[in-house]
């Protein structure tokens, strides 16, 4: 998993696996939770059918048509003009679904608008995402769901590979960070299954430094001997919260925003 440092006040941040490599990261998400876990989990902590969801972040709209299943209304959000572009025409026939260029520190939708904001692997990566949190908060409807969905960096063997990468990483920095900011957390064991060693490859070579994707490559290789398909297991964390309904109790607040959160800005890593 390659970290671009960048500046922190960098408001889109590098994603150079989809960025510059697009056709393997399709091979990657269609790889991805191949049993469904991840999605099961994020149905449980919020059902979004029949309701309008935002995905910021969403790349090239992998996953738009998933949530157009059954929701109300789908829109993508998406900085990088390629990539926003490409979502577009893979929503292009699906009704109530649509894409607009953004970013998740200005979202490109009303005030109260949709039910679910929901993020896979973007922006959201720990200290420094408070204004994307903000305008989630901005857009969701009380009672509305935000659903953060991001690599388990403490998860073997993926997250061992990740730490090899980004040896600076704080796991349990950015796991007190989405507690402080009033996320419950659950860890998702997933599984990705490639059609072949040349599809696994593909993926981790643009997920890892050479070095760390060649034993990557030699583990996986290992963990499946009998050749064809190849699988690994890939764990994920899932931050959710819900947007108070402005019933208050006396003595609490409503402010989403901790008065003092329990991280301050720090150099966390993000993962692309
Ligand atoms: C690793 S990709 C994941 C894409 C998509 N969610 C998926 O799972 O296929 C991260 C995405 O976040 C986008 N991104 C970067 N900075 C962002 C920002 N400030 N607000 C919203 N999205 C951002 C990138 O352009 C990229 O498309």
């Amino acid at each position: 998993m390659r970290w671009f440092p960048g500046s922190r006040s960098a408001e889109v941040l590098p994603s150079p696996n989809i960025w510059y490599y697009q056709q393997a990261y399709e091979v990657e998400n269609r790889a991805q939770d191949v049993e469904g876990e991840i999605w099961r989990v994020l149905r449980e902590e919020c059902d979004w059918a029949g309701r309008d969801v935002l995905d910021l972040g969403c790349g090239d709209g992998f996953h738009l048509p998933y949530f157009a299943r059954d929701a109300r209304s789908v829109l993508g959000v998406e900085p990088h003009a390629p990539l926003a572009r490409d979502a577009a025409k893979r929503v292009a026939e699906l009704p109530g679904t649509e894409v607009r260029q953004g970013r998740a520190q200005r979202l490109p939708a009303e005030d109260a608008s949709v039910d679910v904001v929901h993020a896979r692997t973007a922006y959201f990566f720990g200290p420094g995402c408070e204004p994307g949190l903000r305008e989630a908060e901005r857009v969701l409807r009380p009672g509305g769901s935000i659903l953060i969905v991001d690599l388990d960096v403490t998860s073997e063997p993926y997250g061992g590979w990740m730490r090899a990468d980004l040896p600076h990483y704080d796991p349990v920095a950015v796991e007190r960070f989405f507690e402080a900011q009033g996320f419950g957390c659950r860890r998702v064991a997933a599984r990705w299954r490639f059609a072949d060693a040349a599809a696994m490859e593909s993926v981790l070579k643009i997920e890892f430094s050479a070095k760390t994707a060649e034993r990557a490559i030699a583990e996986v290789r290992r963990l499946n001997t009998g050749g064809g398909e190849m699988t690994l297991p890939v764990g994920y964390r899932v931050h959710a919260r819900v947007k108070p309904t402005g019933l208050v109790v006396p003595g609490h607040s409503a402010d989403p925003e901790p008065s003092s959160p329990a991280v301050s800005s720090s150099t966390s890593p993000r993962i692309v």
